[in-house]
């Protein structure tokens, strides 16, 4: 996988729009695959920017979520349907058409599950993943131990994931949902490009064992390791605990701006 070290979070947002952008010129009505939480929102940010100057045209762009809680009414301001509206639909001014994800309000969550996996091979499969990591090594909600095959599924959060979530809903374990819905790790590797932001020091380890730790399913974004073309971008202190760290500056530094990510 290639390793990409920025200086702070902002860099990487900006590193991570750009070549959003260069594949919406490619490829107008790309699927892309879209991560919440905190990490990826300089990304949103740097990239609606970018739309609002004419820089990037993403009005035929398309958007799917990559995971999703399982049982917060419809509409409920954290669900990530709720948060994605409000972070990278309405910003980049697509409607809601141009929009799909998991329904974490069905009552067959099973049958929901496996509708969404059909639906993105359906939509000819995702063409860019963006993906964050938890402190646990996870990617979307496929916590340790998830099966490197797995698929759409509903998956039981860890206390640590919902305890790290806790922010997002005042601050109280309680209100944060144990269940979620989360695209499996088989499915996120038939991503054309799935790009993995992580900064902060939190993340540091977590970013060392996913990217010069064995592949296992205890740190599941290791699988990214199976991946021909997975990208990590990761700030200097998500970077701290890499071995390899002159080597990712140094083969970054000398490649050509042509390759783009
Ligand atoms: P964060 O979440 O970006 O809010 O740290 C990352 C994740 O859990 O995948």
């Amino acid at each position: 996988m290639e390793v990409v070290i920025v200086p702070d979070a902002k860099a990487g947002g900006e590193l991570i729009a750009e070549a959003i952008g260069a594949l919406l010129s490619r490829k107008p009505d790309a699927l892309l695959g879209v991560a919440t939480g905190s990490t990826p929102l300089p990304i949103y940010q740097a990239l609606a920017a970018k739309v609002r100057s004419g820089a990037v045209d993403a009005s035929r762009a398309r958007i799917c979520q990559l995971d999703e809680y399982v049982g917060l009414p419809a509409g409920h301001p954290e669900s990530y349907r709720s948060v994605v509206l409000r972070e990278v639909i309405e910003p980049l001014g697509l409607s809601e058409a141009s929009f799909m994800g998991p329904d974490g309000a069905a009552e067959d969550v099973r049958a929901a599950c496996l509708a969404y996996d059909k639906a993105l091979a359906e939509a000819g499969g995702v063409d860019l993943q963006l993906l964050g990591i938890g402190t646990d090594g996870h990617i979307g909600f496929n916590e340790p131990c998830s099966s490197l095959a797995s698929r759409t599924r509903i998956k039981t959060l860890t206390e640590q994931t919902r305890i790290d979530n806790a922010r997002f809903f005042d601050n109280d374990i309680t209100q944060v949902p144990h269940h979620v819905i989360t695209q499996g790790i088989g499915t996120i590797l038939e991503s054309r490009h799935p790009i993995l932001l992580a900064t902060g020091e939190g993340k540091a380890d977590a970013v060392a064992r996913t990217v010069e730790g064995p592949v296992a399913s205890f740190v599941p974004a290791s699988a990214l390791q199976l991946h021909p073309h997975a990208t990590v971008v990761v700030d200097e202190a998500a970077a701290s605990k890499l071995k390899l760290a002159d080597y990712f500056r140094a083969t970054y530094a000398a490649k050509p701006a042509w390759q783009g990510l």
